[in-house]
């Protein structure tokens, strides 16, 4: 796969949606002082597309937070971001849900530095956040690097991979996520996969081939997009426990109560799944 310069900026993107889900006094000036105009042209294009895009972005989000608010209300853990991008999860995290949190660990090949001036600057409290600048795919070095940083790989941790699959190869992903099996499955994964055309109903496979397109033509590269069948295999090589996939539309019923923009599986671009490692 190639190497992706634009992906940084698919943060930024995925931000542009995210006002919904961080409204605290902070985190809205953070998202206000973020540089929008490298995805200016490429939002007006989705929203011209493919409006529900932004509405399967806060889904996703919502489904990470109910996640880690579920298992930090079960115990302490350490917290492993992985391609944070500028999203100000973390900054979420020390506010609302510090109490069971050992230590958080961000991790991304762009944008940290400026991430971690921000939060100074807006008096956002990361004394227990690293920030870790680093290719995840280069597995040596991250794990090198995580642990000079504090990392205890005998301490249960929680690991959130958001929008990183669908920018890096399928074994990269399982190569980084072996990383963190234990013999205990104590830690903790949720992460987002893209859908296969072939996954999708008829009726929806020319809106999902658009937004594929105009995603990989903005990365200049491949959005890696799975059937589910192909995740699950992909997954038996970490040996998990308690999978769970959620689609667009069973999340937009949690969260929402009804399910007016995704009906059925296949609907929303994307899948969330879940597991013990
Ligand atoms: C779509 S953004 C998602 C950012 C954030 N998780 C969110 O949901 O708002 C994708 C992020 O993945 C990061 N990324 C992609 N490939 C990576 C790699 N090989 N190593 C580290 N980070 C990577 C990019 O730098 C970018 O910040």
């Amino acid at each position: 796969m190639k190497d992706h310069l634009k992906v940084p900026a698919t943060s930024t993107l995925v931000l542009k949606y995210s006002g919904e889900i961080y409204h605290s006094e902070k985190e809205q000036a953070y998202l206000q002082n973020l540089t929008y105009s490298e995805i200016t042209e490429l939002a007006a294009e989705i929203n011209k597309t493919c409006p529900p895009l932004g509405e399967m972005i806060v889904l996703r989000k919502y489904a990470v937070r109910r996640f880690l608010e579920y298992w930090l209300s079960n115990g302490k853990f350490q917290v492993c971001i992985l391609a944070a991008g500028a999203e100000p999860l973390s900054a979420y995290l020390t506010t609302h849900l510090h109490k069971n949190i050992i230590h958080i660990f961000e991790i991304d090949r762009g944008h940290l530095d400026l991430k971690k001036e921000l939060y100074q600057q807006l008096d956002i409290d990361s004394s227990n956040i690293s920030f870790i600048q680093q290719d995840l795919r280069d597995t040596g070095t991250f794990w090198n690097n995580l642990v000079q940083h504090g990392y205890d790989p005998a301490q249960p941790t929680l690991i959130t991979c958001e929008g990183l699959l669908p920018y890096i190869g399928n074994e990269d992903f399982v190569k980084i996520l072996k990383l963190f099996m234990t013999h205990g499955k104590q830690n903790k994964v949720i992460f987002d996969s893209a859908i296969d055309i072939n996954s999708v109903r008829e009726f929806n496979q020319t809106y999902h081939q658009g937004i594929l397109d105009i995603m990989c033509k903005f990365i200049n590269g491949d959005i890696n997009n799975n059937s589910r069948n192909t995740i699950l295999e992909l997954l038996q090589q970490l040996q998990p426990e308690n999978i769970v996939v959620e689609t667009m539309a069973e999340i937009e019923l949690k969260i929402r109560g009804r399910q007016t923009t995704f009906h059925e599986t296949g609907d929303g671009l994307e899948e969330m799944v879940s597991l013990d490692l």
